[in-house]
């Protein structure tokens, strides 16, 4: 139900968002709420039209590649979690992991994103060779995405030459984040996320959407969260129930509620990079693309190699590579169909 003067003050919330003018909680509550079809679809048109100023016209390619699915963690809604027994795990060897990245230099990728979970076996000193590996053989910048680390070892992978890190806080809600990951805390996660920006490091955070017991609130404050910590890169993706896991009989979050939690972030964060993720794309195929239209500038393709890619199995239905169900090439010509050219470079956040 939708009254003339409710339109009007969406309208007019919309349009002061579009000018920057920053969003209060309730705002961002009520943003997130929308049903109606018409001022959902305003609200994209605006996001895009930020996108568009902010961050320009352009996607970015980050190539991932996910060099090892042990992981020492517990997470209820992960698939590579410590105590899932049926997943075949592996991980690959130190050269193997470099000449995939060669395989990504050649490519349209300015930027390797070298993830994997919580893995022991990947002490700091070997990531560091890696890293130092596939800077000095190719131009990329690299990405690291491989969990919480202490100071120093963050230190030295800054080092070592890697100049960017993923670490979704993955729900601003303290709780419901510790009934989530056993054994761990979100302040801990938070304070890791500062050492990041401390160090220099271009940072990701994000979230999922649609975690049991989250609720819109929830949603508000992880925006906040993001924008209070100045990240520069945002990954928010719908949870997506995993058969071996507790939460397998939990229903997945809603495609809509992402395209929207994308919008609403981009008008919060202007000129932050924010992709475009797989588990939406999992989800939904079309939501995927439609994000590119409601604030999403970054596409990240999977290089991991054919032998492993379906091993990795956060959630199910993940295995899309640039081997098999997604060649580059495709990904390519779909966004100049659509006008948006491939971003040139390492496609960093362009700083205010
Ligand atoms: N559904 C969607 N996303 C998930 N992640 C982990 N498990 C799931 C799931 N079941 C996300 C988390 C993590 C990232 C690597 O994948 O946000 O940080
Ligand atoms: Fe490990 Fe990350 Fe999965 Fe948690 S979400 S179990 S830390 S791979």
């Amino acid at each position: 139900m939708t009254s003339t003067s409710e339109a009007m003050d969406t309208g007019d919330l919309i349009a002061r968002a579009e000018e920057g003018l920053g969003l209060a909680r309730p705002e961002i509550v009520h943003l997130l709420s929308l049903d109606d079809p018409a001022q959902v679809e305003a609200l994209y048109q605006a996001a895009d039209r930020v996108r568009r100023r902010c961050v320009g016209d352009e996607v970015h390619l980050r190539g991932v590649i996910e060099f090892s699915n042990h992981c020492r963690n517990n997470c209820t809604y992960c698939g590579l979690r410590r105590d899932n027994a049926k997943l075949a795990r592996y991980r690959m060897e130190d050269d193997e992991i470099v000449e995939c990245a060669l395989g990504i230099a050649e490519g349209p990728c300015g930027t390797v994103v070298l993830q994997a979970g919580e893995d022991p076996a990947f002490t700091a000193e070997r990531l560091c060779g890696i890293i130092s590996a596939i800077r000095a053989r190719t131009p990329l910048a690299v990405t690291l995405s491989v969990g919480r680390w202490p100071y120093e070892d963050l230190k030295a992978f800054r080092d070592a030459g890697a100049s960017r890190y993923l670490l979704r806080h993955e729900t601003a809600n303290a709780s419901l984040y510790e009934s989530l990951c056993p054994g761990r805390r979100l302040s801990d996660r938070i304070e890791c996320i500062r050492h990041l920006k401390r160090l220099g490091f271009e940072t990701g955070m994000g979230c999922m959407v649609g975690l049991p017991g989250q609720t819109v609130e929830d949603l508000a404050s992880d925006i906040l969260l993001m924008q209070e910590m100045d990240a520069d890169m945002i990954g928010i993706g719908p949870f997506i129930p995993h058969g071996d896991t507790p939460l397998a009989g939990h229903p997945p979050g809603d495609a809509e509620m992402v395209l929207k939690m994308l919008a609403v972030t981009r008008l919060v964060t202007r000129d932050t990079n924010i992709p475009a993720t797989t588990a939406l794309g999992v989800l939904r195929a079309e939501a995927r693309k439609r994000a590119f239209s409601t604030g999403a500038n970054v596409f990240m393709p999977v290089y991991t190699p054919k032998k492993y890619a379906p091993d990795y199995q956060i959630y199910p239905g993940k295995a899309v590579s640039v081997h098999e169900d997604m060649p580059l090439q495709e990904v390519v010509d779909y966004f100049s169909s659509i006008g948006r050219p491939i971003g040139a470079g390492h496609g960093a956040r362009r700083k205010r």
